[in-house]
């Protein structure tokens, strides 16, 4: 007897918020890094909002930014 699938309990998530304050998804973040190959934190706030609350999350911001920025530099 085989056990039933149990599905991921992510699967049906929305996408995770990175900034609570301006309700910015991650993959909102990535799309913007990549595509427009934003570099500092003070880009990220200027096009996507991130960050122009209270800052607590400038921190994940420019983690993202050193991961993605570096991917797009490598693909571009
Ligand atoms: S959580 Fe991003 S500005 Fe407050």
């Amino acid at each position: 007897m085989s056990l039933p699938f149990t599905p991921d309990p992510c699967d049906g998530c929305a996408d995770r918020i990175i900034c609570r304050c301006l309700q910015v998804s991650e993959s909102q973040v990535i799309r913007m890094i990549t595509r427009l190959e934003l570099r500092t934190v003070h880009d990220l706030t200027k096009y996507t909002g991130a960050g122009d609350g209270c800052t607590c999350c400038h921190a994940k911001l420019a983690e993202y930014l050193e991961k993605f920025s570096c991917e797009a530099a490598a693909l571009g």
